[in-house]
């Protein structure tokens, strides 16, 4: 673990035992750790989770990542400031999770911000695109990997999701596959981290609990919030693969995107790349 790049303190360290505490009503056995750097937050819980015999919920919050990885083997660009944290979550359900809690964790961070947003004064316009980046009109603000593996008494995941709190320098710009924006380009709020996770672990819970009591309302909600029937895109599946174009048509029970081309469905159950075109 080393400094902060150029001597630049955290703008808000998180005060682990304050959200332990403030949390824990709605998450019991919730841990909650913090560093300063790390390579990975996803990385570091998927190798700690054979050994850990916690139930709870445990979440690592890294002021900045040296190797932070995105969907599709990408690179997650994480300066000193912005949000990064991982969440692990064991479930004790046959299962798969693999497919919809993508769709779920995105659900809950998109609510996350808008709420925190209300919260400070202020408001702001998301929306989420397939299968789970949070996007403004501006560019993209926030994203999510979820990671997972099968265990003796289920399913654990983890969940990791990036939120760019500072606006990334013109070279990440350039590296970028899709436009970035930025909570201070978004909205000019007092954002925190703290603020943010404590918005967003309550709702995660709650998204959960939702999706195992009865999936369809993923699907159904995960719609609203992306605004995504009747939206036509352009889909590549693989580097050889030619790409699909088509109109949104749904969400399938789990998690796929629907796609018509024409008269022909196509299933998408993981995409390099979706370049939105129009909307009917
Ligand atoms: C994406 O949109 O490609 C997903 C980005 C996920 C980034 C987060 S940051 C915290 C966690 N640790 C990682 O290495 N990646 C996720």
């Amino acid at each position: 673990m080393g400094g902060v790049p150029g001597g630049l303190q955290p703008l808000d360290p998180i005060d682990t035992k304050r959200l332990e505490a403030v949390l824990r009503h709605k998450l019991p056995g919730l841990r909650v750790l913090w560093t300063e750097s790390t390579k990975s937050t996803n990385r570091d819980l998927l190798h700690s989770m054979e050994d850990d015999p916690e139930t709870g919920w445990t979440v690592l919050v890294a002021d900045y990542q040296t190797a932070g990885r995105g969907r599709h083997q990408r690179r997650w660009f994480s300066p000193a400031g912005g949000l990064y944290m991982s969440v692990l979550i064991k479930l004790d359900d046959a299962r798969s999770p693999v497919t919809l809690l993508p769709l779920v964790a995105g659900l809950a961070l998109k609510e996350a911000v808008e709420a925190e947003a209300k919260q400070r004064g202020g408001s702001i316009t998301l929306r989420l695109k397939w299968p789970n980046d949070v996007l403004s009109p501006n560019g993209k603000l926030a994203g999510v990997l979820c990671e997972s593996q099968e265990i003796r008494s289920g399913w654990a995941v983890v969940v990791g999701a990036g939120v760019n709190f500072f606006p990334l320098d013109a070279e990440q710009q350039r590296l970028l596959l899709y436009p970035s924006t930025s909570l201070q380009e978004e909205a000019d709020l007092d954002w925190t981290r703290s603020g943010l996770l404590t918005a967003f672990l309550p709702r995660l819970a709650d998204r959960v609990e939702a999706w195992k009591f009865d999936p369809s309302t993923v699907q159904e909600d995960w719609l609203k919030a992306s605004d995504a029937k009747g939206r036509r895109v352009r889909v590549k599946s693989g580097k050889d693969k030619e790409p699909v174009e088509g109109v949104i048509r749904g969400v399938a029970e789990n998690g796929a995107l629907i796609i018509m081309e024409g008269d022909t469905p196509h299933i998408v159950n993981s995409a390099e790349s979706i370049e939105e075109l129009d909307h009917e």
